[in-house]
């Protein structure tokens, strides 16, 4: 099992939250802390006892201020390249996890912070948060997925301003840009984030997995999205999760649906 040096890991009423915790480095993304990331993450997946996960900063200042830009000194193009493709492994397996993973961003999101965001499938900021993809003052372009998941959440215009510029936003204007779903006081952070891993609970697991599958595809260019849906809706009849949906309607009960 890997030992964490830069997570720290903890379990409440079945939501994990994974903080980063590096906060002397604004809790900057070396490769060690992407790695244990991912790990975490693909643990929690597995694990029928975990809801959801909240993935956040320590401290009150950086939710991940990039990644380690002291790791990048004397790369050689491929090992750039290994890097941003590890990078993207694990960020992908946040994108596709079967269970709601919420970035709680509880202040800079920075480069890599701002794309592991928004590999999360939900984020809530922080009134103090500030986002931006700085990597063109380092001679750099995103490496985790900030040219493609920008685009996809706020449209090519306004993504090819942020990442020209190199601006910082802040929540509000990340807020109505659709960056960031929700902004929330530094107190209520967490208890917001897990609000919403709570009200997901409550609903049927196999459709969340369906969810996550189908609405991903839209983005993949070798998929036809409708046909995906076509499929993935077929799937879901004769699941227990939807003979349980199913008659609990009709019992006009609340439905229980097993934890997977
Ligand atoms: N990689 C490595 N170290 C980082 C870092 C990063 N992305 N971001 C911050 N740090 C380190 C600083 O080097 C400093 O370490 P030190 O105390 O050992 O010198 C520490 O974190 C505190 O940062 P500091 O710059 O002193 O804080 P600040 O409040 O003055 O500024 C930022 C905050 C976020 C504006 C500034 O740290 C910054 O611009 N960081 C880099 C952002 C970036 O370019 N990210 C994309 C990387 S691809």
């Amino acid at each position: 099992m890997m030992t964490y040096q830069n997570i720290l890991l903890n379990i409440h009423e079945h939501v994990l939250t994974i903080t980063i915790n590096r906060p002397d480095k604004l809790n900057a993304l070396n490769r060690k802390t992407i790695q244990e990331i991912g790990d975490a993450v693909q643990r929690a997946e597995k694990d029928a006892a975990i809801d959801g996960i909240i993935i956040t900063g320590s401290g009150p200042k950086s939710f991940v201020a990039g990644a380690d830009i002291s790791e990048f000194l004397n790369c050689t193009k491929a090992e750039g390249k290994e890097m941003s493709a590890e990078g993207h492994k694990v960020f992908r397996s946040i994108e596709t996890c079967n269970k709601p993973v919420v970035a709680a961003v509880n202040g800079f999101a920075l480069g890599g912070g701002c794309e592991l965001a928004m590999s999360c499938h939900i984020r809530i900021a922080s009134a103090n948060a500030k986002f931006g993809q700085p990597e063109v003052n380092l001679g750099l372009i995103p490496g985790y997925g900030g040219t493609q998941r920008l685009v996809q959440l706020i449209g090519k215009g306004k993504a090819l301003e942020l990442l020209m510029t190199a601006d910082m936003i802040n929540a509000e204007e990340a807020h109505r840009l659709g960056l960031v779903n929700m902004v929330t006081t530094p107190e209520e952070l967490l208890s917001e984030a897990d609000k919403f891993i709570k009200k997901v609970k409550r609903v049927s697991p196999v459709a969340i997995r369906g969810i996550v599958r189908s609405v991903n595809a839209y983005f993949d260019k070798d998929i036809d999205g409708l046909a995906f849906e076509v499929d993935a809706f077929g799937e879901c009849f004769g699941t227990e999760d939807f003979t349980e949906g199913v008659n609990a309607f009709l019992e006009k009960r609340k439905p229980e649906f097993v934890r997977t």
